[in-house]
């Protein structure tokens, strides 16, 4: 059967020539929907966000989705890069509604957490396929996620200080209304 026609027959253009494992190309597609859903989370956030009235949370909640879209795409490029199979799945549903913005941000750093932990994993499998390329491409990821969750628990702790402060909310709202979305470099260039 021709390759371009379909069924089971279809093969990579560059079969012979993969540079993933399948088990390293399935973890890291795993990881794109992580990426896609951490994404999804923080727009739900955002919207809820908006709804309840503050818009600098919003904003920060926007700027967080555009980054994880980015981190999403970073893998995305990579799999394809590497000759591997690019396979999406379905996107969890976030929740729609929240209690409270220290909900919104235990929440986000709870699921960094998770992130990490996954991220962690990954680098752990490619140690043990031997998968350099792999394990030098992932080491974004573990500095990235040093930094989210640092942001995370420092605004964390800012609502703490806040209390049931009104003022001191709005004050917060303002200061998160600054955050600006900037690319990262390395996917600026077109991948780590
Ligand atoms: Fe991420
Ligand atoms: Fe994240």
């Amino acid at each position: 059967m021709n390759a371009l026609i379909g069924g089971s027959a279809i093969k990579s253009y560059r079969e012979g020539d993969k540079m993933l494992s399948e088990k390293i190309a399935e973890a890291l597609n795993k990881q794109v929907n992580k990426e896609m859903y951490s994404a999804y989370l923080y727009m739900a956030m955002s919207a809820y966000s908006t709804y309840i009235g503050l818009k600098g949370f919003a904003n920060w909640f926007m700027v967080q989705y555009q980054e994880e879209m980015v981190h999403a795409m970073k893998i995305y490029d990579y799999i394809n890069d590497q000759g591997g199979q690019l396979k999406l799945a379905a996107i969890e549903q976030p929740a729609t509604e929240f209690e409270s913005p220290m909900d919104m941000f235990e929440k986000t750093l709870e699921h960094e957490k998770f992130i990490t932990r996954s991220i962690n994993e990954l680098v752990d499998l490619a140690i043990a396929e031997k998968d350099h390329a792999t394990n030098i491409f992932l080491q974004w990821y573990v500095t990235e996620q040093i930094e989210e969750e640092g942001n995370d628990n420092e605004i964390i702790a800012k609502l703490k200080l806040v209390g049931k402060d009104g003022n001191g909310l709005l004050m917060l709202d303002k200061e998160l209304a600054a955050r600006i979305f900037t690319l990262p470099a390395t996917a600026e260039a077109g991948g780590a």
